[in-house]
């Protein structure tokens, strides 16, 4: 074998593994409890999130049917997806969710999501934003 066949060799073991390491990230185990924790108080019943916009967090399919506008999720694409935009900050600052744009700072209420939090919702949407 010549060297440049082994450098090419390399770099394709190299791909594989690096494509076997990207997590696959759970609705139930990891977005799940990220909607329950940050969302759900306002998101679900008579809250008024839900009041608001007719967006519920209570299971995966609430999720998928979206606002009473449509759908904020477009499985395998983050950046189309409004889930993923109010928690990035690439919206209106009235639609930060959660809610943490002046006045809701104001009324001693408000916090974006951590990072990490905000990278799984992405991830999962890009990954299909499966039912697993
Ligand atoms: C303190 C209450 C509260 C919390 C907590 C909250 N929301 Fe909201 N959410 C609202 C309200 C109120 C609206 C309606 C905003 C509007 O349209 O003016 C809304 C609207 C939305 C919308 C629709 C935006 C649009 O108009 O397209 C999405 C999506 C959303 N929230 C997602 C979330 C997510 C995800 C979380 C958790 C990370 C969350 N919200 C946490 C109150 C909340």
């Amino acid at each position: 074998m010549t060297s440049k066949s082994f450098i090419r060799l390399g770099i394709a073991l190299f791909c594989i593994v690096l494509a076997g390491c990207e997590r696959q990230v759970s609705f139930s185990a990891d977005v799940r409890p990220i909607l329950d924790n940050y969302c759900i108080s306002c998101h679900s019943g008579s809250g008024e999130g839900e009041a608001a916009s007719g967006f519920a967090v209570d299971d995966y399919d609430s999720v998928m049917q979206g606002t009473k506008f449509g759908q904020v999720v477009v499985p395998g694409s983050s950046m189309s997806s409004s889930l993923y935009l109010v928690v990035t900050e690439r919206v209106d600052p009235k639609i930060h969710m959660p809610p943490h744009h002046d006045e809701s700072l104001a009324e001693g209420r408000g916090f974006a999501l951590s990072r990490t939090n905000i990278e799984t919702i992405g991830t999962w949407i890009d990954q299909g934003a499966k039912n697993n």
